[in-house]
């Protein structure tokens, strides 16, 4: 078997599909709204791996540490023969739970799992180059619909990190890991990245860096709606904003309209206006505390096995046995 596959578990139009069915749904509502998922083209991608470096940034390097200093533990408790990750992007920090899952169990298949080609097979090849013996089975899916696994061997582990799960709303987190539970056989386990409630000045400065990389990240939905489906987004046109809701106890990533303006889809036939000042919002990342991550795994099937914290508490790794 070639050690590496790759297979769109999407219908080819699938993207498209549903890429045309958010932007005329987000374009029409009151207030507006796109979904974070289409951030993430090649350039998208390349600007969160940019994002990752900020110093202002910090989830990456706190579950990194985590991931350092545990990840022996961690695979000792999952015994799991197969690695599924979700939204696994560069796979940077997974090379720590790949290598401490070879060791403790012989680990031969991991299962990546992304909307983003480019970042498939970017980390792909260099994790091929690495590990020669390693099977990659890439997966290009949209992981809130159902995702189907290789018959590789179990126990499973599905790895969902960087704190991924607060860019969904809460109902989407709840139907999400109901499904990633239906995946599951008892004795799987999930092991869920999660960035936790802090001073409000650290997490906005996280989310609205000095050198401008957020922004940019946040304007490239514009570049992605403006390519796929012919709109004449200019992106000088937006402010990027962030803030913290501390009722939600997520940040907030708008678009701020500089004027009134009328923006085109052509593929959708339809125009959008935007008044002066008028904000869209292109992604929540909730805030979370320990107790709320154990209740809402509980109400999707898990038990919660373990939780991991960096050295400063910043952010929290949980592992959960599916029930
Ligand atoms: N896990 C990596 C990357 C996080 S960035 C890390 O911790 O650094 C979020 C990743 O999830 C991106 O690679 C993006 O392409 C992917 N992604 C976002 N929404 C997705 C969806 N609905 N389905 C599949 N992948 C998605
Ligand atoms: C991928 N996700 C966890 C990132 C986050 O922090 O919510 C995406 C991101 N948005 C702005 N900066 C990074």
């Amino acid at each position: 078997m070639s050690p590496y596959t790759v297979t769109r578990t999407l219908p080819e139009d699938a993207t498209g599909a549903a890429l045309r069915a958010d932007v005329r749904a987000g374009l029409t509502a009151s207030p507006k709204s796109l979904p974070p998922k289409w951030f993430y083209d090649a350039r998208g991608s390349e600007l969160f791996e940019e994002i990752t470096r900020l110093p202002e940034y910090y989830p990456t390097r706190a579950e990194r540490e985590i991931l350092a200093g545990r990840a022996a533990e961690i695979a000792r408790a999952t015994g799991a023969r197969t690695l599924v990750e979700l939204g696994s992007g560069s796979s940077e920090k997974t090379r720590h739970l790949l290598d401490a899952l070879t060791e403790a169990t012989g680990l031969r298949d991991y299962v990546p799992v992304d909307v983003s080609e480019s970042a498939l097979t970017g980390a792909a090849e260099a994790l091929l180059a690495e590990r020669p013996d390693l099977r990659v089975h890439a997966l290009i899916a949209d992981f809130t619909r159902s995702v189907e696994l290789p018959p590789t061997e179990g126990p499973r582990l599905v790895a969902f990190l960087g704190g991924t799960i607060g860019n969904l709303l809460p109902a989407e987190r709840a139907r999400f890991l109901a499904t990633v539970r239906a995946l599951l056989v008892p004795g799987d386990t999930l092991l869920l990245g999660t960035d936790l409630v802090k001073d409000e000045a650290v997490l906005v400065r996280a989310y609205d860096d000095a050198s401008g990389v957020t922004a940019a990240f946040n304007k490239n939905v514009l570049a992605v709606v403006d390519r796929e489906l012919g709109a004449d987004f200019d992106p000088r046109d937006f402010d990027h904003v962030a803030l913290w809701d501390r009722g939600n106890e997520w940040i907030e990533m708008r678009l701020r309209a500089r004027r009134a303006l009328t923006v085109k889809v052509p593929e959708l036939d339809l125009v959008a206006h935007f008044e002066e000042g008028e904000e869209m919002r292109t992604e929540i990342s909730a805030k979370f505390r320990p107790e709320g991550v154990d209740a809402e795994l509980t109400a999707a099937g898990f038990a919660p096995a373990g939780r991991w914290t960096d050295e400063a508490g910043r952010f929290a790794l949980c592992l959960a046995t599916a029930a």
